[in-house]
């Protein structure tokens, strides 16, 4: 574990626009097929909505009909899962093309992806890969960064992912890798407080240390879900409600970051979207002021196992199958 301070660079940059001039969309859903009845039956008072982007890339027909009809009543940020940001394989400008297409078409307020790689020699793994954290990833992550950008017209965000291992070759820790890469990329952060605990327990780190060490002014977004516990370790498989140590962190991040756009990521076992919805609207408890760390919280997550004892689902698998 490196004991280094945690940095927060820019952090007093006034030239530096808090979340790139973004605004607070307020409380959102993560948009799921089977919820679209509901929503265009119901026109549901949910603040903004998150689109796999990849789910709607190469779909013309129903699910894009959908979409444009639920983009004109509701804010729509893209997140993708397949940019590679990591990977050494080149960039892939076909697939930034149909992104920057379907972010125009969508009006989309900003896009992301995850800090990861998804494959190599032109192999897609459909998972969410770490890479080794250190200066040589670094430079290669930033370069790809803002050739990204130059492409898009726009700021990346970057999510921190939920990992499982770590590599003898990283030097430095994740939260002060975001830092740099987002200060020497000019790029934005997707701050899941759901992956930092994950990884937290999985690696063994404080996760109040990583939220207090991030650039708060360049987080643009929050997601919370929620996990399964397997005892030896946590597996990030959005597929219930947060459990209360994630929820003190995301506390924690409200009051560092000043309240930042957050959405609620239910991919496994979807329940009704009222269920949904309620559970990101409880978020609000955790706004008030009079902030409490969770330095003294358990950080041994509720157990959430499967129920009926099944094998444990990765959230990428209910993304891809939506793909079509
Ligand atoms: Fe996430």
């Amino acid at each position: 574990m490196n004991h280094r301070p945690p940095i927060n660079p820019g952090r007093h940059n006034p030239m530096i626009h808090e979340r790139l001039g973004h605004p607070n969309l307020g409380l959102g859903v993560g948009l799921r097929t089977v919820h679209f009845p509901y929503i265009l039956e119901h026109h549901p008072p949910v603040d903004w909505f998150e689109i796999i982007s990849e789910n709607f890339m190469d779909s013309g027909g129903r699910p894009r009909y959908v979409l444009d009809q639920i983009a004109e009543r509701y804010p729509i940020v893209m997140h993708g899962v397949s940019l590679s940001i990591g990977s050494t394989d080149r960039l892939d400008f076909e697939y930034l093309e149909k992104l920057k297409r379907l972010a125009e078409g969508v009006k989309a307020r900003w896009v992301s992806d995850h800090l990861c790689w998804t494959g190599v020699a032109g192999r897609n793994t459909h998972d969410l890969l770490p890479i080794p954290l250190n200066e040589q990833s670094l430079a290669h992550v930033v370069e790809r960064i803002r050739v990204v950008q130059d492409y898009l017209g726009r700021p990346l965000v970057l999510e921190n992912p939920s990992s499982y291992v770590t590599f003898a070759d990283s030097t430095m820790p994740e939260w002060e890798f975001l830092a740099r890469m987002a200060e020497e990329a000019g790029c934005g952060l997707l701050l899941d407080v759901n992956n930092v605990y994950v990884s937290s327990v999985n690696h063994d780190f404080d996760p109040v240390e990583y939220i207090r060490g991030v650039p708060h002014h360049r987080v643009v977004q929050c997601h919370l879900a929620g996990h399964t516990n397997c005892r030896t370790h946590l597996i990030d498989t959005h597929d219930g409600a947060v459990i209360d140590p994630v929820w003190e962190l995301y506390r924690l991040a409200h009051g560092l970051t000043g309240g930042v756009s957050t959405l609620l990521e239910w991919d496994a076992r979807i329940p009704p979207f009222p269920i949904v919805h309620a559970e990101v609207l409880r978020a609000r408890d955790y706004m008030a002021a009079g902030l409490r760390t969770s330095a003294d919280s358990d950080h041994k997550a509720a157990a959430c196992e499967p129920e009926d004892g099944s094998s444990v689902p990765h959230p990428l698998a209910h993304t891809v199958v939506e793909v079509a």
